[in-house]
């Protein structure tokens, strides 16, 4: 729905009284973290029900797939669902601070932008467009340009810019790269240690897995598990991403170089991505690491994208035993004993 069809309409928080007008181009949520409101977020396209808060009375318009119509007598997502007019009392607490919250979003360094058009294509969300008012690289006309107020922070974009002018506010390129990098050779000590301790031929093996937010808690369970299994001869390591399709080359090879011997992205079903096209985008740069690998003298076994329904703990165990045994007949990686500190790391694109 166009922001053309939407009215005006306010909200009134019940706890403390603050009525807010919601503008026809702007949502409820944005309203809130704007005043400091704090809500949970996760899709921000109304699919996921993260966002849902409870409404004490007002003519909701429901625009989300995520509550059922029992939910919907009492919560609202407050990520696409407005009023069809008038006002709504919503059953808030007060705001922990008076600063406006923020939330993901993208944003465009116009002089290092070359006008590809990537972003505008693989923003589903019409978030990205040229703006033949601005200066790109080398002087050029037009510059990508986002808009704040329609970005839902997937990282699509980002991922898939050739130049680096996209940057998350949060999840920033360098802190994902940071916490590959940290994650493989910092934070587990006694876990690298042994590794490196170890005779190759006995040295546990290191799994990086990317998981999106759906497929986030089971990629941790089962994750947890195989870390209690005393004779598992795997050390898993989980990178949380607002989206597979926030996944790049530049963070699998990172992966790689900062020393784990296999790398998994656990994204959604086909059809199933919140944000419509991530899990498939990064298919195909699995697909490019793939052949990176070979043409490295590595083995293209070593990387996986598992397409993952939230909750199915059998299939991602059993694609983990896949991929360590594939892994196990390859061998460690020749990178991981050679693997460079956070410092050390080059995180330039
Ligand atoms: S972060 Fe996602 S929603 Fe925002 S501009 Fe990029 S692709 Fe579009
Ligand atoms: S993908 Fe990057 S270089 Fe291409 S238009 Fe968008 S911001 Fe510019
Ligand atoms: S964040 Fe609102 S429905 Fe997902």
């Amino acid at each position: 729905m166009s922001t053309s069809e939407n009215t005006t309409f306010s909200i009134r928080v019940s706890s403390t009284g603050d009525t807010f007008e919601v503008p026809a181009n702007r949502t409820i949520l944005h309203v809130l973290y704007e005043n400091g409101y704090e809500v949970p977020l996760d899709c921000s396209n109304g699919r996921c029900g993260t966002c849902r808060t409870r409404y004490l009375s007002g003519e909701v318009d429901h625009r989300d797939t995520a509550l059922s119509e029992s939910e919907r007598s009492e919560f609202l997502t407050v990520c696409v669902s407005r009023a069809h007019a008038g006002e709504v009392v919503l059953d808030l607490p007060p705001p922990q601070s008076t600063q406006p919250v923020e939330r993901p979003i993208a944003v465009v360094e116009a002089p290092v932008c070359v006008a590809c058009l990537n972003c505008v294509r693989f923003c589903t969300f019409g978030a990205a467009r040229i703006d033949n008012a601005l200066i790109g690289v080398g002087g050029i006309q037009g510059a990508a340009v986002i808009d704040a107020d329609t970005c839902t922070g997937c990282g699509l974009c980002a991922a898939a810019c050739p130049t680096g002018a996209i940057e998350m506010n949060i999840s920033t390129h360098d802190s994902v790269i940071g916490t590959i990098h940290t994650l493989n050779t910092e934070s587990v000590p006694e876990l690298n240690t042994e590794v490196a301790e170890a005779d190759v031929a006995e040295a546990p093996l290191s799994v990086m897995i990317f998981a999106c937010p759906q497929c986030r808690d089971t990629t941790h369970e089962v994750c947890d598990a195989k870390s209690e299994q005393v004779s598992t001869h795997v050390q898993t390591r989980v990178v949380d991403v607002p989206c597979s399709g926030r996944v790049d080359t530049l963070q699998l090879m990172h992966a790689f170089e900062s020393g784990a011997d296999a790398v998994m992205v656990a994204g959604c079903q086909p059809g199933e991505c919140f944000f419509n096209t991530g899990n498939l985008h990064v298919t195909q740069r699995v697909k490019r690491i793939a052949d990176w690998l070979d043409g490295c003298g590595l083995e293209r076994d070593r990387v996986h994208m598992m397409h993952l329904t939230p909750g199915d703990h059998d299939s991602l165990t059993n694609a983990l035993d896949e991929l360590t045994k594939k892994t196990g007949i390859c061998g460690p990686s020749p990178l991981r004993r050679t693997a460079s500190s956070p410092t050390q790391a080059s995180t330039s694109r």
